[in-house]
């Protein structure tokens, strides 16, 4: 890690970050969705072409945002969009930042005409899995197919349980992704979702652990930049 706090230019990089939370269709009027804002990932995509770096910000739902100035933005909705765009612009990236929420499940079908409600019980909601853009990412690098230098950044959000406390489950998280670095955050009462503030810790591959202070999204995308490229 550094050791001033200047922040290091990223001019020259290109830089790819996802965000939002990708909305899986059931009809043409209802989804599977989640609750991520995106705030993080515009904060770092806007701090990163603030630094230098030439961003790409594939983009899935997000609460109202303002554009980042300088950035290419690319809008997706389901988790089958985010994977194409993100692996396309991530071709030719240095890195490439997973902030996006991803859905884990679609829905098997997606009804043509909008679900009618009828007397009987509904149908379940039958559900396949999603691609895992991130470790689709770790391994074409692995394969030769993104550059070998490329930095690949994944995001968690943890809460602790009966089986190990949010580090535990964070570690054995960054461990079955491979990516380079995690950022973790602490999710519980108030925290993470739909809020200005965040905390959490910076866990990279090669064992460094960092907690990152509590502060608004622009401030921790300063410190997540200031990590990548230390
Ligand atoms: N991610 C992804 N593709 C998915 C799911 C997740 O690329 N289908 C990425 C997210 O963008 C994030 C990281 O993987 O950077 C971790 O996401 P998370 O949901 O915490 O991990 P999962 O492996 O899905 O584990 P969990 O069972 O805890 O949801
Ligand atoms: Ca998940």
């Amino acid at each position: 890690a550094r050791s001033d706090s200047l922040p290091r230019s990223l001019a020259g990089k290109r830089v790819v970050v996802s965000a939002g939370g990708t909305r899986e269709p059931l009809d043409p009027v209802r989804y599977l969705g989640n609750r991520s804002s995106g705030k993080q990932g515009y904060a770092l995509a806007r701090v990163a072409a603030q630094r230098g770096a030439q961003v790409t910000l594939v983009s899935a739902h997000t609460v109202a945002l303002p554009e980042p100035a300088g950035v290419d933005i690319v809008h997706v909705g389901t988790a089958l969009e985010l994977r194409d765009a993100v692996h396309k612009a991530a071709a030719d990236a240095d890195i490439v930042v997973m902030a996006a929420a991803v859905a884990d499940f679609r829905p098997v079908t997606t009804a043509t005409h909008k679900i009618k409600k009828s007397d009987r019980d509904p149908d379940p909601v039958a559900l396949t899995r999603n691609p895992d853009v991130l470790a689709e990412l770790v391994q074409a690098r692995a394969a030769g197919r993104l550059p070998a230098s490329q930095v690949i950044v994944g995001f968690a959000a943890e809460t602790g349980d009966e089986s190990g406390d949010v580090l535990t489950h964070a570690r054995a998280k960054l461990a079955r992704k491979g990516c380079d670095l995690l950022v973790v955050n602490a999710v519980g009462e108030g925290q993470a979702f739909e809020v200005e503030d965040n905390s959490g810790w910076l866990l990279a591959k090669d064992g460094q652990e960092r907690p990152i202070a509590l502060g608004s999204k622009a401030q921790m995308a300063a410190e997540i930049w200031d990590f990548v490229h230390s």
